[in-house]
């Protein structure tokens, strides 16, 4: 009989075939943590192999691709992709107090499914340009002032075009589109930053003409694949969306200081919306945390239906 051995659990669970060591280990009530609900989309499950490494399956493709990643060594596996034919020791290597706690959380003794969902969303990232001049200018509570005015309508524009906005952030703010059963989300996030940029004119009007300052905004888009889950302390959860195309969308916000535009999208933002947006010549950017370049598009407006 062949058996898996847990450190530092110190747990023995006979092998059974076509099992994977997370089922084995959960089922036997050992806390291994498996935030993706084992689809190889995290690395909380990762063990390292202590002896028996070669009676264990071969990676797997989506395995190979996050040990790539994550730079794993051989002896480092994803509990939920990795069966074994054979006696194997292993070290959970996801398991101080805190990890413990929250695995316990997830579900005691049992397989639980994914803390979030994988959604194709669109994300919109909008700044307030020139914010910190004008926040040193003026008393704070003119600029909640300000900045409140200017979210509230944003907020209705976003909202309007079957997005949410996820989070304010400062002087910043975060709407998603596409977490509800809307499927023209990438437009509606284009449209929505147009909306954006036509409420900031209004206000630049208004924030002039009162308080004698500049207002403006910058908007960043990107579509794809993100986490859309319940994230935070037990306190103060919410559910909001992480990945990439979240960064992007961040880091197209900011390139607009430097291409001199006020909104940039993703190529593939523009591959979903190319016959109702015009775009300009496209900027090819070095963006912080990302290899290669990445291709931004400017948005001038929307294409006139009757054109
Ligand atoms: S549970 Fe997420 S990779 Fe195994």
């Amino acid at each position: 009989m062949s058996d898996l051995f847990v450190s530092p659990d110190e747990v023995s669970i006979p092998v059974r075939a076509a099992t994977t060591l997370l089922e084995l280990a959960v089922d036997a009530g050992v806390p291994l943590a498996h935030l993706c609900g084992g689809r190889a989309r995290c690395s909380t499950c990762r063990v390292r192999v202590v002896s028996g490494l070669d009676g264990l399956s071969q990676r797997t493709e989506l395995e190979t691709a996050m040990a790539d990643k994550l730079d794993f060594p051989d002896d480092v596996r994803l509990a939920c992709q990795t069966t074994a034919s054979a006696s194997v020791r292993l070290w959970r290597l996801v398991l101080d107090g805190i990890d413990l706690e929250m695995a316990s959380q997830l579900g005691e003794g049992h397989y639980v499914g994914p803390v979030g969902r994988d959604v194709d969303a669109a994300v919109m990232f909008i700044d307030v340009a020139g914010f910190t001049t004008m926040s040193e200018a003026l008393p704070a509570y003119d600029v909640v002032h300000i900045l409140n005015r200017f979210f509230n309508r944003v907020e209705e524009a976003v909202v309007a075009r079957a997005g949410r906005v996820d989070n304010y952030m400062g002087d910043g703010l975060l709407a998603v589109f596409g977490t509800t059963d809307e499927e023209e989300y990438a437009i509606a996030a284009v449209e929505a930053g147009l909306d954006a940029l036509a409420i900031a004119a209004d206000m630049h009007d208004y924030v002039s003409r009162i308080y004698g300052h500049a207002f403006a905004v910058r908007v960043g888009i990107s579509v794809g694949e993100v986490i859309y889950g319940l994230m935070g302390g037990e306190q103060s959860a919410r559910e909001t969306v992480v990945g990439d195309v979240v960064n992007t969308a961040s880091r197209l916000e900011a390139a607009n200081k430097r291409t001199g535009t006020t909104m940039l999208v993703t190529e593939s933002v523009r591959a979903r919306t190319g016959d109702r947006v015009e775009y300009g010549p496209h900027f090819e950017l070095d963006l912080a945390g990302k290899d290669g370049q990445v291709v931004a598009y400017p948005v001038v407006g929307l294409v006139d239906p009757g054109s």
